[in-house]
């Protein structure tokens, strides 16, 4: 979700036309950046980690010291950048690279604004990680979090009332609480995206595509999906019909509960009563739990495949330092993620 967005390119040098103008930007200057920045990047990746995988205040204090190191870093990388003369530039990788430098996001705002940026991102993440909601037969218990409890009722509950009240307080159990750091998010991010010359953080998002048509490119593939995805629609509705009956109308929108998952994003919760040939269905997770595969063997199993494709073997840090069950001593965020700490080693 909320994944910097970091570029590091690998430099040769090479020799560049002697230019009379001055200072021209080189590949020296470039690659010594590139050398810090990766080594903050490296220490500010560490610092993510360690409060991710054990939220507390400490751990919150250490990852926001980190993050202005960076953002401090970045802003004066930007201004040394700005004094090149950089209209005259010929080499596009260094073209490239400048701009990168030159565009600076959140870091723009006062260290003071910035760690509060990041401070309410943090407090977002462990509200929608830590909260608990009570159980649905049980109302005195009160234990379950998104991950594994609530996102598990999801996929396996077929109650219609079950789904809809774990919907409804998993939603009141965060939404309420996030409220206010949200606006607070939004009008931050705002005003970094026109302190960088934009008319609000939007307008930034889509320069990511850099292709100034993108807006118009989804809308006309949206147009052409369009037919497609109505007759899906319809299909999962008369099938989810079929199971829930008349909670479902017959011409309106699928109610968001009922889609299998708790963000109703992907339909795999659904798969058993909405695949054309149900018998043909394989419960994948009855039958890895059948062959005892542990969670290592799903993770070797997967480093199979990638191997298979001629792709490299997990370093032996992989094994070492990733985290692959949640542990009971302390309060995780447990969204499955993929770490690259940018120091070209340590992968988790
Ligand atoms: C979690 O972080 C705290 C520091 O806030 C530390 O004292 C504790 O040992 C850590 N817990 C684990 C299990 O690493
Ligand atoms: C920016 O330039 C100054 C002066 O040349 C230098 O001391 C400083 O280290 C540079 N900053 C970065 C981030 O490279
Ligand atoms: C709650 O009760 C319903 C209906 O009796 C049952 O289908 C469901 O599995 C139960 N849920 C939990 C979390 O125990
Ligand atoms: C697999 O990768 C190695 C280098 O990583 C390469 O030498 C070899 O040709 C590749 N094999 C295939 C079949 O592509």
């Amino acid at each position: 979700m909320f994944i910097s967005r970091i570029f590091l390119l690998l430099l040769v040098p090479s020799c560049l036309r002697a230019s009379k103008s001055g200072q021209l930007l080189n590949y020296d200057v470039l690659y010594e950046l590139n050398m810090k920045l990766q080594g903050l990047v490296h220490q500010q990746k560490l610092a993510a980690w360690d409060y991710e995988t054990n939220l507390t205040d400490f751990n919150l204090e250490r990852k926001l010291n980190v993050d202005l190191k960076l953002a401090s870093f970045q802003k004066e990388a930007h201004l040394n950048i700005s004094r090149y003369q950089l209209n005259s530039i010929s080499d596009i990788n260094i073209q490239r690279e400048s701009q990168l430098y030159l565009q600076l996001e959140e870091e723009v705002l006062s260290p003071q604004k910035y760690r509060r940026l990041k401070q309410i991102i943090s407090e977002m993440i462990t509200i929608y990680s830590t909260a608990k909601i009570c159980h649905y037969n049980n109302p005195s218990k009160c234990d379950l979090v998104l991950q594994p409890d609530i996102e598990d009722i999801f996929s396996e509950s077929s109650s219609e009332a079950e789904l809809a009240y774990t919907w409804i307080q998993r939603r009141n159990a965060v939404g309420p609480k996030c409220r206010n750091l949200f606006q607070e998010y939004v009008q931050l991010t705002n005003e970094a995206a026109r302190m960088n010359g934009f008319a609000d953080a939007s307008e930034y998002y889509l320069l990511e595509y850099t292709d100034e048509c993108i807006k118009e490119k989804l809308k006309h593939y949206n147009r052409r999906l369009r037919p497609l995805y109505e007759q899906l629609h319809a299909y999962i509705r008369s099938k989810l019909r079929k199971k829930y009956g008349n909670c479902i109308s017959e011409t309106a929108p699928i109610p968001a509960h009922l889609l299998g998952d708790i963000s109703a994003q992907k339909w795999g919760g659904i798969g058993p009563i909405t695949l054309p040939y149900p018998e043909a269905f394989e419960d994948l997770s009855e039958n890895l739990k059948k062959q005892a595969y542990t969670i290592t063997d799903i993770a070797r199993l997967a480093e199979d495949f990638h191997r298979s494709l001629n792709l490299s073997k997990m370093p032996h840090s992989f094994w070492e330092k990733s985290i692959f069950t949640k542990s009971s001593d302390r309060t995780m965020t447990c969204h499955p993620s993929v770490w690259d700490f940018c120091d070209g080693q340590d992968f988790r």
